[in-house]
């Protein structure tokens, strides 16, 4: 077997954030836009450099897409027009974050070496002529795409202006089915499993003959086929991951040989939906991400609710790439419009971008981008707003909400008390939701039912019930330290091996509280199941058996009896039986199964183990069992109306609204207020401390 370059198999050891204050605490946020200086000519560079900070942005974001413009020819470089504008920006005051090109490579290099460019599991190649067709599987295109890397970062590792790296533009997981990325699949099989037995161990291969004889038997699984052994399946969603994953921290190690320590290096995930694994990039010096709120794919809440968005996304988001390196920031907040929705295209209400940068600061993110500057009047996006219409000087009714919002931020950094106290009480509130990529791809390649959506279940389900709670919330790895969190839930932990056990068993023997939902603890690592009782390493920490799961056909639901409600069900159903010295706090109330548990409780040490059997149809019983978790713990916890969403930060108290109705908020009686009031309405913002 060929052996090519790879990185180390499994999660990259450190990462280097932490340490580093990469923006001042009494800066609270930066507010900038995307801007490509190649889009428009030369002499109005000044003029819109100049109106973004008239404007009160703080940095620009360029050089993203622009591959062709840095290396018009193999290994003709031209930065004078980047030099350029880096210098624009630096004379207006206006920081820059530059970009790793690799979303664009230009045809020249396509056309020298397709083999650079993805194939697609029909056999067909992608060609240039879009954005993205680039392979990070393909070993020259890695090498190639690092030198042009080491020229940006010569050129600008040690300019101050540069605050920032973004590598490539919202990485997903690899897709390549080209000779390249099977046999890089295959070495890094190879890697994991060393010998060929031990893969058709983990693999399960004796079902339907499927024993290999040597790694290079072994294909891509061909996803659109169906059929494929889900233990091949599972190991190749990994794969693509690694592969996206490894070439970013390659890009990293390039820039960080030549860029200055107040550098940073990110890249944009895609708001917290991609398939790539942001848990293997710990070694950037944070994750940030994209997020876009009003396309129609969702109607949001109350009326018009679709010019709004949903009101937990944007926080969402930010929970979930915040934990990863500590910090986050939005690299992408729609200015209005975008371009792309298949569903409609709704314009914004006006104030809602204002109202959702509050919420982006509220958040915890340490800056706020726009995508863009200015609406294109070329290429994919002409539809796309930016802050500026495409008459390059008036600004967009929705994008003008970027000027004021960073007015009142500097107007706020004059209230800001480095010394300020934390809001203990809200802090007693945090809650680890734990997440992990195995048990996400396991349930999307093999759901068991149409319905059955590990994304809904964690993310819209869970989440915005302990949000209504007004929780600080974590999206944790099981690497964190589970003890900085009162509350963790673990819902669909379907792949889990003892040692996460025993961490679990330790963390409530210490006083946490551990909530496991629906679907979890049927599988080892492979994706494989117990020699054993069902979910057998749970049991003893949980108090219960587990009969079996049902799952109902819709429309017809199954019912639940929890503490004098009942509760309808039907996509998941785990059905109870607890040992001695466990509570029974739900019952299932329909089926042969009538009166067996379906939510089961014990005390356990210092801390409480529950585990919720059913994925209910609107999680109002996973909300009804929470608050008595919380409760009996002793949290105090809110009941935030639908839509209003609040949180502390920097010793502020911050309240934003997406409901159509008015609202009071619950400050503390002695608040004051800097922005807004007590009363909050509909798009409202307060700001108090
Ligand atoms: C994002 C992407 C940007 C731009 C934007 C348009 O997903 O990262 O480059 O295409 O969509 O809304």
């Amino acid at each position: 077997m060929k052996t090519i370059l790879l990185l180390p198999f499994l999660l990259f050891p450190f990462f280097s954030q932490a340490e580093k204050p990469y923006f001042a605490p009494e800066e609270l946020i930066t507010v900038g836009a995307f801007y490509y200086p190649e889009h428009w000519a030369e002499d109005q560079w000044e003029r819109d450099i100049k109106n973004m900070a008239d404007l009160g942005l703080e940095v620009v974001h360029m050089g993203e897409f622009s591959w062709a413009a840095l290396e018009p020819e193999e290994g003709v470089y031209d930065f004078a027009w980047l030099d350029t504008a880096v210098e624009l920006a630096e004379e207006n005051g206006l920081k820059v974050i530059l970009c790793s090109t690799t979303a664009t490579p230009p045809a020249w290099l396509s056309t020298k070496h397709p083999e650079i460019l993805r194939v697609n599991e029909d056999g067909n190649r992608l060609a240039h002529g879009r954005r993205q067709q680039a392979s990070f599987s393909s070993d020259f295109y890695r090498e190639y795409s690092l030198g042009m890397i080491e020229k940006l970062a010569e050129r600008y590792g040690d300019n101050p202006t540069v605050i920032g790296w973004q590598l490539d533009n919202e990485p997903k997981g690899t897709v390549d089915y080209s000779e390249n990325a099977t046999e890089r699949f295959r070495d890094w099989l190879e890697e994991k499993y060393g010998t060929i037995d031990a893969l058709n161990e983990a693999w399960g291969t004796s079902f339907w003959s499927m024993t290999y004889n040597n790694f290079d038997q072994i294909t891509l699984p061909r996803i659109s086929l169906g059929m494929n052994n889900p233990h091949h399946h599972l190991d190749h969603d990994r794969f693509m991951a690694h592969e996206t994953a490894s070439h970013l921290a390659l890009q990293a190690e390039t820039i960080r040989q030549h860029a200055s320590e107040d550098q940073w290096i990110t890249t944009n995930f895609e708001n917290d939906r991609g398939d790539a694994d942001p848990w293997l990039s710990k070694d950037l010096d944070f994750v940030s991400y994209t997020t876009y709120m009003a396309h129609a794919y969702n109607m949001g809440i109350g009326e018009e609710g679709y010019r709004r968005g949903m009101p937990h996304h944007i926080v969402r988001a930010t929970d979930f790439y915040r934990p990863i390196g500590g910090v986050t920031g939005i690299m992408e907040l729609q200015p209005g419009q975008i371009n792309w929705s298949r569903v409609a295209n709704p314009l914004l209400e006006p104030g809602v971008v204002r109202m959702w940068l509050w919420h982006v600061y509220a958040a915890g993110n340490d800056f706020a981008l726009t995508y863009r500057f200015r609406q294109p009047v070329f290429g994919s996006e002409m539809y796309h707003y930016g802050i500026m219409d495409p008459d390059g000087v008036t600004p967009s009714y929705s994008g003008i909400d970027f000027s004021t919002f960073s007015k009142e931020i500097q107007q706020l950094r004059g209230e800001y008390d480095p010394d300020h106290e934390q809001n203990e009480e809200y802090l007693s509130r945090k809650t680890g939701i734990l997440v992990n990529r195995d048990n996400r791809w396991r349930q999307e390649r093999r759901p068991l039912s149409n319905e059955w959506d590990y994304y809904e279940l964690v993310f819209d389900h869970y989440y915005p019930v302990v949000k209504s709670f007004a929780a600080p919330v974590d999206f944790i790895d099981e690497e964190k330290d589970f003890a900085d969190y009162p509350v963790i839930i673990a819902p669909a932990y379907q792949l889990l091996d003892e040692e996460l056990v025993e961490k679990w068993r330790e963390y409530v023997a210490q006083g946490g509280h551990l909530v496991i939902g629906p679907r979890s603890g049927q599988m080892n690592r492979d994706g494989q199941l117990w020699q054993a009782r069902r979910s057998e390493p749970i049991l003893d920490l949980i108090g219960a058996e587990i009969f079996a799961f049902d799952i109902i056909p819709s429309p017809e639901d199954g019912l639940v009896e929890f503490d004098g409600g009942s509760y309808a069900w039907n996509i998941w159903g785990d059905i109870l039986e607890p040992m001695e010295g466990t509570e029974t706090w739900a019952t299932y109330e329909t089926s042969f199964y009538e009166g067996m548990a379906a939510v089961t409780h014990r005390e356990l040490g210092e801390g409480t183990v529950t585990y919720i059997g059913p994925y209910s149809d609107n999680a109002a019983l996973e909300k009804a069992v929470l608050r008595r978790v919380y409760l009996q713990a002793g949290i105090a916890i809110e009941d935030l109306p639908e839509g209003m969403m609040m949180e502390y930060r920097d010793g502020f108290g911050i309240a934003v609204n997406y409901s159509d109705q008015e609202y009071e908020v619950p400050a503390p009686e002695n608040a004051e207020f800097i922005f807004g009031d007590r009363n909050i309405d509909s798009l409202g913002v307060s700001v108090w401390k």
